[in-house]
């Protein structure tokens, strides 16, 4: 059975896309089959995972809501795409005539689902709608975080969504949160005490090892390089490939 796990946090720029796509990576060089699915208008995702340029994709996850075919790229060894592009903030609006919006990727996604070992969904800093679909689409939940106060808000933020959709039996009760990850941590008192915080709260969930912040890592998101290619023996990298075995164990025991 595939599993669809979604990457989150409402805040910007504490590492989800980059946490998802090298957790991908990692299970595609063990032989996987994974799909990435870019739910995110800023298309970080499509960027760093398909060898196109962002305007030279023939359609986009965009296209798929809007009643197109749904558009799977083949990206790399065991990889494939669905790619996002600018217009898809546009998406509330585009939506607005169209009963059950909030079902729209979980039917676009039934259909490929046991084609793959694992589709990844990396979401939006933002808990509208396109998150909302994410979580009622998905099995996982996986909550990314910066060990800081805004970072944690938003991750709060994530949680209480979560808990309004696994209880509606109409939404996703089955929906399981899986993994909360710490990215981009530098020793300092302000770090080990939210890193402390977010493990007491988030208990069984909360992943070991916590990712360390990295330039390399940042480097490698620039270049648009896996990072498996772009540093081989890195701290990070390894971190990487610990928490992609942990998240395997415990997706598989459901
Ligand atoms: N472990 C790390 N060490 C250093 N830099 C990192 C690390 N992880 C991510 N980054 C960098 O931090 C920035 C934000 O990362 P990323 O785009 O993954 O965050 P995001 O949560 O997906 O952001 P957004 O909310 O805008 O989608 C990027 O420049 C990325 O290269
Ligand atoms: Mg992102």
């Amino acid at each position: 059975m595939g599993q669809i796990v979604c990457f989150a946090n409402n805040k910007g720029g504490v590492g989800k896309t980059t946490t998802a796509v090298a957790l991908g990576y990692a299970w595609a060089r063990i032989g996987k089959k994974v799909l990435f699915v870019d739910l995110d208008s800023q298309a970080n995702l499509t960027a760093m995972v398909s060898p196109l340029a962002l305007e030279d994709h023939e359609s986009s996850i965009r296209d798929a809501f809007l009643g197109k075919k749904l558009n799977i790229e083949h990206a790399a060894d065991h990889v494939d795409l669905v790619p996002s592009e600018l217009s898809l903030s546009n998406f509330d609006r585009d939506t607005a005539a169209i009963t059950g919006r909030e079902y729209l990727l979980l039917d676009l996604l039934k259909p490929v689902k046991n084609k793959y070992d694992y589709i990844i969904i990396d979401c939006p800093p933002a808990l509208g709608l396109i998150t909302y679909n994410a979580l009622i689409a998905s099995d996982h939940l996986v909550m990314v975080a910066t060990p800081d106060g805004l970072a944690y808000q938003g991750m709060v933020m994530v949680a209480n969504l979560y808990a309004d959709v696994k209880s509606n039996p109409r939404l996703n009760p089955d929906l399981k949160l899986s993994g909360v990850i710490i990215s981009k941590y530098e020793r300092n008192k302000l770090s080990d005490m939210y890193v402390e915080k977010i493990k007491g709260e988030m208990g069984d969930a909360f992943i070991e090892p916590v990712l360390s912040k990295a330039t390399k890592v940042a480097q490698a998101g620039s270049f648009n390089q896996n990072i498996y290619d772009y540093d081989p023996s890195g701290k990070v990298t390894k971190q990487y490939l610990e928490i992609s075995k942990v998240l395997a164990k415990r997706i598989s025991k459901r």
